[in-house]
């Protein structure tokens, strides 16, 4: 298994370019299989989640070629609707293909993604949502089957605001009769990004980035061209890094106002940020100040900035609180950080981090997508030897060269292959 190396303690400065989204990308791979054709998709990254949806969606018939124009995707002849066991458990996203293929196909037959790392994450809300739009449901050796005549709309109220739920949901609804509310809606710009792609395939869609989604069924759609929207979670990862690391990097093709939240946490610790239109640069503080966090839906703090946040305030003067709003069990990578000297104390879905001024080189485990990245980052301030992360393909999920990234901008980090 691969393993990333680093000698930490030295400053990051230059400029770097962030990928596409991969939480944008996953689902608006899926929307591809609403309609024939070849659609053209840019910016898509290279990443091993973004493998997994291809590879399922390759034995569902669907083809993929790389031209000019980005990622050609043509779902003709689609010759299957299930998304086999092997390849689910290692990609919960992978359930986004149920709202497409009951819109196009009117039967799906998923592997329920069971628990993951980070906690139970249920998909509860998007079978109900499904089952109120008129889908027939039964559960089979760990299968979700699916089936219905045409989907037809309906008012949906989320619980809570999913992510995947309102976009599984959005793509079931493209194509239903009548139309379709979703009510407290998640808010995040990759929903956004996923109704565009739609709206392009000529869906009728209006109040993506609200609370309330309205779709109108439409009965025909076309095959699109789209760009994938900057990932803002790689963006965030790199401005951390950058600011831990006492460095000055501009992150470039990025959209800063899908990174507020942070930008203005990062201030607070006396970092100096320059916005620009499409970069950020950062300047790393003198004095790191501890500044308390806690994670909500868009477009508040992001879950999947939590884990690297720590890292940084791990080494911040002052003590800083950590809450976890949004997964139950969203702290694997303290047990991590403490092997790196970190002093974190959890209670509950509280971590209280009493930042010291270093951190220790160690190896290190790293137990789940942003995890691995948290461990990177403590890494690349852990002066004094070698710190080994492994169980990298983790990171590669979701990272597309974060560690070439990190050597661009004068990290002493390298892969080893094992
Ligand atoms: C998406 C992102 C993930 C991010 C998360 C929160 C993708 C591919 N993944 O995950 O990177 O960390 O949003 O921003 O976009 N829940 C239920 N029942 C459901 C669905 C969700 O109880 O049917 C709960 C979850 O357990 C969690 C909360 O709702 O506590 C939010 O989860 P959700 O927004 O669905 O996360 P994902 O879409 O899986």
């Amino acid at each position: 298994m691969d393993k990333i190396v680093i000698e930490g303690g030295k400053s990051l400065k230059g400029s770097v370019k962030v990928s596409g989204a991969k939480n944008a990308a996953l689902p608006i791979l899926a929307a591809c299989l609403l309609t024939g054709g070849r659609h053209s998709l840019r910016s898509i990254p290279h990443l091993r989640d973004i493998q997994t949806i291809k590879s399922i969606m390759s034995k569902l018939g669907v083809t993929f070629r790389d031209g000019k124009e980005g990622l050609e995707v043509s779902s003709d002849n689609l010759t299957g609707c299930e998304a086999p066991y092997d390849l689910v458990k290692t990609m919960r996203a992978s359930v986004l293909l149920l709202g497409p293929l009951l819109a196009r196909y009117g039967k799906a037959r998923i592997s329920l993604p069971g628990g993951c790392a980070i906690g139970a994450r249920p998909i509860n809300l998007h079978l109900k949502a499904l089952v109120a739009m008129g889908v027939d449901m039964y559960l089979d050796r760990g299968y979700v089957n699916a089936r219905v005549d045409r989907l037809k709309g309906a008012d949906i109220f989320f619980d809570i605001p999913t992510v995947t739920g309102t976009e599984n949901i959005m793509m079931a609804a493209v194509t239903a009769s009548g139309q379709t509310v979703l009510n407290n809606a998640a808010k995040e710009p990759e929903i956004q990004d996923l109704a565009r792609m739609l709206r392009g395939m000529g869906a009728d869609i209006q109040g993506d980035g609200s609370d309330t989604i309205t779709i109108s069924g439409v009965r025909d759609l076309r095959p699109a061209r789209h760009t994938i929207i900057p990932d803002r979670i790689e963006a965030g990862t790199l401005m951390i890094a950058g600011a831990m690391t006492g460095g000055e990097v501009k992150v470039e093709g990025c959209m800063p106002s899908h990174l507020e939240a942070l930008t203005e946490k990062l201030v607070s610790t006396g970092a100096r940020i320059e916005v620009g239109h499409d970069s950020v640069v950062v300047k790393g503080p003198d004095i790191i100040k501890s500044v308390d966090i806690k994670t909500m839906p868009f477009p508040g703090f992001p879950t999947d900035l939590q884990a690297q946040f720590m890292a940084f305030m791990c080494i911040a003067k002052g003590r800083s609180m950590i809450r976890e709003s949004v997964f139950e069990n969203r702290f694997i990578h303290v047990s991590e950080l403490k092997r790196m000297g970190a002093d974190i104390e959890i209670n509950g879905n509280q971590a209280l981090v009493k930042g010291q001024n270093r951190l220790l080189p160690a190896p290190v485990m790293a137990t789940d997508l942003r995890a691995s990245a948290s461990l990177v980052l403590a890494g690349l301030v852990a002066e004094g030897g070698r710190t080994e992360v492994q169980r990298i393909y983790h990171l590669d999920r979701g990272y597309e060269g974060l560690e070439n990234k990190f050597k661009h901008l004068g990290a002493a980090i390298w892969r080893e292959k094992g």
